[in-house]
């Protein structure tokens, strides 16, 4: 696995991500997508609404905007709480955030600490700034949230926020969306969009930054009812768990079923762990290898002011065992406090009960798209020294270009231009001239470009082509008339 760095220099060469503006110095935490990471990520995305909206009769999706009436923030907790500690230089006015600074410096789990603690961990230790080592002021508490003004006043009435998560509107506009959508519960709200936090360290290239997107899915139930009915669907599924029991006694995590965890109590509600498995198998089923996510779960200090209980779906990142996916319980939290704060009814009338219900959000699955995106990259980067290059093995359905077209020698580009007319409308293909056969097959290699398709001298005898296998280097002769079928069902 290449590290994070190499990992960042092969995305800019190849046209993946650039950092933001970067002929004027960039901006810390922004990033510009480039051609192959710009159709990378929107294929993420296209997968992740097919998988969990297109094919699924319990969930709809929405889209909300970006800024809100920012009494959404006061009621959900955003403004009074979506914090995180900071530190600051008293010399050279450096800001590190705190819970970060401390893992690094004293190779602990510091989420959650109160500033009391962290004031605590700093004097104990003797902790200063890392560029100056000069002491650190008193902690203190940042809050995340991009602030904005709306319209052309400039007094606090026209003070708003960029939304640090898409959740809160799927909350908001809960009672809209199950009226029109003639949903009953259980059922989903999906939502994906762009998300903003003010983060104190940006850092690890896209995996923290201030800027991202958020593929987010709240699943309402009634209380009541809170068996989940597909659970054998994954109960077999295996799973790499470290709950807050093995983080407390120092066990290793251990490999369980779904059935086995909800068995020994382990994952308490079963529509909890039938999410953290579906969000594990989404991955696998687009190429990721299992073997490097786990779930951990949240340790009190470090739950959220909303959630009851939190798994994260971490990933083995080169730099360590990170949040992935973060699934909480928020239960009735976000509805209550929407309730309390706009004074409008959002319970749903229950046929069965007769009874109003205020639905619970049992699972939250949450997913950065920009996490995806290097867990794909990470997997997919392998360095093949007998080919002397790197090849991307990203799964066809996410390869920013699923098919290179090329013509063995020049004088043959007229022809297969003809075979590039014929597919184009239907695969997104790239038609490559430049250089010998063999630098265009490294070229696509890098790309991530799953299917070669060649045009030789035999091809206007046969009316065939060769196409090549990214992955195994295997070729072979597809009658011209066949190509576009063969290249769909591949693709
Ligand atoms: N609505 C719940 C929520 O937002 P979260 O754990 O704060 O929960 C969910 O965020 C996911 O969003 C994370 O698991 C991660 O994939 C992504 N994410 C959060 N902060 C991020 C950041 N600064 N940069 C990139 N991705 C981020």
């Amino acid at each position: 696995m290449p590290t994070i760095d190499e990992l960042a220099a092969f995305c800019k060469r190849k046209g993946f991500v650039y950092p933001t503006a970067e002929i004027y110095g960039g901006l810390s935490g922004f990033f510009d997508f480039g051609p192959l990471g710009a159709e990378l990520k929107s294929n993420i995305k296209k997968e992740w609404w097919k998988f969990h909206v297109h094919q699924r009769d319990d969930i709809v999706g929405m889209d909300g905007s970006i800024i809100t009436n920012p009494k959404v923030w006061d009621a959900s907790g955003h403004t009074a709480h979506f914090e995180d500690l900071m530190l600051t230089c008293s010399k050279c006015g450096q800001k590190v955030r705190a819970d970060q600074f401390l893992e690094q410096a004293l190779k602990m789990q510091a989420e959650g600490l109160t500033a009391e603690e962290v004031n605590g961990l700093v004097k104990k230790h003797k902790l200063t700034c890392p560029s100056c080592k000069s002491a650190f002021r008193e902690v203190q508490p940042f809050n995340l949230m991009f602030s904005t003004m709306v319209g052309p006043k400039e007094d606090s009435s026209a003070k708003a926020y960029l939304r640090p998560e898409t959740a809160q509107l799927m909350f908001a506009d809960f009672k809209l969306v199950a009226d029109n959508a003639r949903m009953k519960l259980p059922f989903g709200i999906a939502q994906m969009g762009k998300a903003f936090r003010n983060e104190i360290s940006p850092r690890d290239f896209l995996f923290r930054s201030r800027e991202f997107e958020q593929m987010e899915l709240e699943f309402f139930i009634n209380p009541k009812d809170p068996k989940c009915p597909f659970l054998d669907e994954v109960k077999e599924h295996i799973l790499l768990v470290c709950s807050e029991e093995m983080q407390k006694k120092g066990d290793a995590p251990k490999k369980m079923s779904v059935a086995d965890a909800l068995r020994k109590g382990v994952i308490k509600a079963e529509w909890h762990a039938y999410w953290l498995a579906v969000e594990h198998q989404w991955f696998i089923s687009l190429g990721a290898n299992p073997e490097r996510f786990r779930i951990r779960q949240h340790v009190q200090k470090e739950r959220s002011h909303y959630a009851s209980e939190t798994w994260d779906l971490e990933y083995e990142f080169p730099f360590g065992w990170k949040e992935l996916l973060g699934m909480a319980n928020r239960a009735d939290f976000d509805m209550q406090q929407h309730m309390k704060s706009s004074k409008k009814d959002l319970s749903l009338f229950d046929e069965e009960t007769k009874q109003k219900v205020i639905p619970h959000v049992v699972a939250e699955p949450s997913l950065g798209v920009e996490r995806a995106f290097l867990v794909f990259l990470f997997d997919a980067y392998t360095d093949d020294k007998e080919r002397g290059n790197i090849v991307l093995k990203l799964s066809p359905k996410l390869a920013p270009i699923k098919v290179g077209v090329f013509s063995l020698v020049n004088k043959l580009n007229e022809e297969a231009k003809k075979v590039y007319d014929l597919i184009r409308n239907d695969i997104f293909c790239t038609f490559d001239t430049g250089g010998s056969i063999g630098r265009r097959y490294a070229r696509a290699d890098e790309q991530g470009i799953p299917y070669c398709v060649t045009i030789d001298f035999d091809t206007l005898k046969d009316k065939a082509v060769t196409v090549r296998d990214r992955d195994t280097t295997k070729q072979v002769r597809i009658k011209i008339s066949e190509l576009k079928s063969y290249l769909l069902a591949k693709c």
